[in-house]
């Protein structure tokens, strides 16, 4: 557990994979972890032999004191996380892609105008982006510009998005291994309720979350009862008897899991696309060129109808995923029984986890791993990775994670990124700034409250911004 780093945990994995081969062991407290450093290894066991590797280990602080045993990403494998696994595959699977994209049409156009009109408040442009999509689908509400831009109500108090974005910061510093003495060492959790010095804070954090989930839920009930919300996922959830079963806790869950989990993730991916961007202009050229030749200059925005005839695009988002991986250690899988694997023999309650960031940097995956490189995943001579499969969000990378447990929003976030990412490179170019170059294996993409790194975006031309003006325009008005 020492040996560890508190965060950024990233280069010390990839140095100790590099020492000790595909797999290491870990003993934190009475836990073992065993460390999945390529891709062989994960798939034979967090794939092929998912249905024994997708549980999660007991938190009895972030998962019981902080989420109340509700939060579907923590849940073990069983009952409960299938019945709330099926409610949310029920809106984010690939077949519903159509109730998203015209609310991500929406929302990214109004991105590229937040964008041109306070270029340095670019990443409030994306949380906003981000968090709009999910909002106006599950709540059937947009975020507005203000709110995006200055981050504050209109009374000046912090709004609730930044509400959101708070609790979900606490709760990834919370599932930092070693975070929580009492999720290390499960003896602590027998001590007389007075000697728990952690279970005020916990019990605090519960109640902060119940507020930011409480708040949208209510704002949603009372938008219902004057007939003033449009059809929308949380209005069908909270009138279906099924869901009553759930109990009203884990029912705000639900609702506030989609929030959290499709608010934080394209935006970071985002974050790391205009870093990328900025660095590096030889990439940037070959995707505006491959999408002025389907758009032409500044005639039109790319549409999702393009994504067939760009290709170099679809690459980018792909690279996107795999370039810098925000979940740098992957995330725990618990084994439920014992299993042999090659000679090795694993006691159920061992925690598997990917190497996310040694895979995803490693050269005998990724020719020049530290490069941005689109052409990566379309040409087979630089990489064995079939050009076919460039659309598919999971193929190649293991960033959206692995076997059952696979990030349920991943078409979700797989289209985000491609929207705005398409619709940001059409439109405007990106440098660093002098004195602030960009240190792209060290930045905090995770941080909310200001930027994470300085860089200079213009509009690529007098033309674009004029195109922007124009489609971002209609997109601020727009209702939901
Ligand atoms: C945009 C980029 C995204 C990335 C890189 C990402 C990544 C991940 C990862 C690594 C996991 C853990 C997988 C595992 O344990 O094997 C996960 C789980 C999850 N993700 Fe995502 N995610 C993204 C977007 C989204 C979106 C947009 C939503 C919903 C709207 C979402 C909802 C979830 C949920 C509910 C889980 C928990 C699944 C479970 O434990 O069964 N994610 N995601």
């Amino acid at each position: 557990m020492f040996q560890m780093p508190p965060y950024h945990q990233g280069p010390w994995a990839q140095q100790t994979a590099q020492k000790y081969g595909e797999m290491f062991t870990l003993r934190i407290a009475s836990t073992t972890w065993v460390f999945l450093n390529t891709p062989r290894v994960v798939s034979d066991l967090l794939e092929k032999r998912s249905a024994l590797y997708s549980s999660r280990p007991r938190f009895p602080y972030a998962s019981t004191l902080m989420s109340g045993d509700c939060r579907v990403v923590l849940q073990p494998y069983g009952a409960q996380w299938r019945a709330l696994r099926k409610i949310m595959h029920g809106i984010l699977n690939a077949k519903n892609g159509g109730t998203f994209a015209p609310f991500q049409d929406v929302e990214s156009k109004q991105l590229v105008l937040d964008v041109l009109r306070a270029p340095e408040m670019w990443w409030k442009a994306n949380q906003r982006f981000a968090n709009s999509v999910i909002m106006s689908v599950v709540f059937g509400k947009r975020v507005s510009g203000e709110e995006g831009r200055e981050g504050k109500g209109k009374g000046g108090e912090n709004s609730n998005v930044d509400r959101l974005f708070d609790t979900s910061q606490e709760f990834i510093a919370a599932l930092q291994p070693g975070a929580n003495l009492v999720d290390t060492f499960y003896f602590l959790d027998r001590l007389p309720k007075p000697l728990k010095w952690w279970t005020k804070r916990g019990e605090e954090a519960f109640r902060r979350l119940l507020d930011v989930y409480g708040a949208e839920v209510d704002d949603l009930r009372e938008r219902m009862g004057r007939g003033a919300c449009p059809p929308c996922f949380a209005s069908k959830f909270l009138e279906d008897p099924e869901s009553a079963k759930l109990g009203e806790t884990q029912r705000l869950f639900a609702l506030g899991s989609l929030m959290e989990a499709g608010s934080d993730t394209s935006r970071m991916t985002l974050s790391q696309i205009i870093a990328a961007a900025a660095t590096d202009r030889r990439w940037v050229k070959e995707a505006q060129g491959a999408l002025d030749r389907v758009c032409g200059f500044a005639a039109r925005l790319p549409e999702f109808s393009d994504r067939g005839q760009l290709p170099y695009l679809s690459a980018v988002a792909k690279e996107g995923f795999r370039w810098r991986p925000f979940a740098e250690i992957g995330m725990f899988h618990t084994l439920i029984k014992d299993d042999v694997y090659e000679g090795y023999h694993f006691p159920a309650g061992t925690v598997f986890t990917w190497n996310a960031w040694h895979i995803a940097l490693d050269p005998d995956e990724y020719p020049e791993p530290l490069r941005f490189w689109p052409e990566r995943w379309l040409d087979p001579n630089i990489q064995s990775v079939d050009p076919s499969k460039v659309e598919d969000p999971l193929a190649g990378h293991w960033s959206f994670g692995a076997g059952r447990r696979v990030c349920t929003g991943y078409h979700v976030g797989d289209s985000n990124v491609w929207i705005a990412a398409a619709r940001l490179l059409y439109c405007f170019d990106f440098e660093q700034v002098a004195g602030g170059e960009i240190d792209t294996l060290n930045m905090n993409v995770a941080e909310h409250r200001w930027a994470p790194f300085e860089v200079k975006i213009t509009a690529r031309s007098e033309a674009h911004r004029k195109l922007v003006e124009g489609c971002g325009g209609e997109a601020v008005g727009v209702a939901c």
